[in-house]
């Protein structure tokens, strides 16, 4: 695997970026948004479910749903590739982690300061007032409701047709302006605006890189693309960092 390159930019940099998508907890076991859904989700398209939309005409089938995916993601546990970005971040200088999961999956590998641009799956939002409700709502199954205003509480995940939190959509652009390593990981690069940050920091002079087996339309016009899993791509990256 031709590693030299982006080993020595890597060695080089004050800070690095790095974007994730699906592909990188695809090793943990939890299925990309696109892979067909399982068991009673089969008839379901999640794009009739993750929208404001479906919420307000059903929010029971879209809590039924949300609540299965949780209980799906909380059997995951992180891989080699979650568990390479922590020890990644201890070797540079500046080190940010923009991920487009919602699995959480990173936080519990050990990553801190992760910038969640959908969201997170296992946070509560007030449908109402938009704040995040940390203490367990007790819903006995049905639809949870906020303590402060008793609106219908939703996953504190980003739905499609809504905008990305704008402290997320901030730092994510600066820190693809400023970088001089970018990343992209397991991710389709097909969801604007987090499909633009590469481009954003290839602009800004960054070394560009991409990890994923489906190489994207991206990858040709990025200084490294490697089509190969983030669990076996990461570990031997920071294998070889760690060599000098
Ligand atoms: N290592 C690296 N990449 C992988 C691996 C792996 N082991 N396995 C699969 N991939 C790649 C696939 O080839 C694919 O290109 O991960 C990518 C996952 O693409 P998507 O399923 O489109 O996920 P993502 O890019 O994160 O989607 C962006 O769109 O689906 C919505 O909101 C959802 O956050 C998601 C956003």
């Amino acid at each position: 695997m031709p590693l030299d390159g982006l080993l020595t930019a890597l060695r080089e940099a004050q800070h690095v970026c790095v974007l994730t998508g699906a592909g990188i907890s695809a090793e943990s076991g939890v299925p990309t948004f696109r892979e067909a859904q399982s068991g009673l989700w089969e008839q379901y398209d999640p794009l009739d479910l993750a929208t404001p939309e479906a919420f307000l005409r059903d929010p029971d089938l879209v809590w039924r749903w949300y609540r299965w995916r949780r209980e799906l993601v909380a059997k995951a546990e992180p891989n080699p590739g979650h568990r390479a970005l922590v020890s990644l971040a201890k070797l540079v200088p500046r080190f940010t982690l923009v991920t487009q999961n919602v699995d959480g999956l990173h936080q519990r590998a050990g990553s801190s300061d992760v910038i969640e641009f959908h969201g997170n799956l296992f946070a509560d939002r007030c449908f109402v007032e938009s704040c995040i409700i940390d203490e367990e709502q007790d819903s006995a199954g049905g639809v949870p409701v906020c303590p402060g205003c008793g609106g219908h509480l939703r996953p504190g995940v980003v739905w499609f047709g809504e905008a990305i939190p704008e402290r997320a959509l901030n730092d994510s652009f600066a820190a693809a302006a400023d970088c001089d390593v970018f990343l992209s990981i397991g991710t389709s690069s097909l969801v604007y605006p987090a499909a633009g940050l590469a481009e954003i920091a290839r602009n800004s002079g960054a070394t560009v890189a991409e990890v994923n087996p489906d190489p994207t339309e991206h990858a040709a016009g990025f200084d490294h693309a490697f089509a190969a899993k983030a669990g076996t791509v990461l570990p031997e990256i920071l294998k070889r960092m760690s060599e000098t």
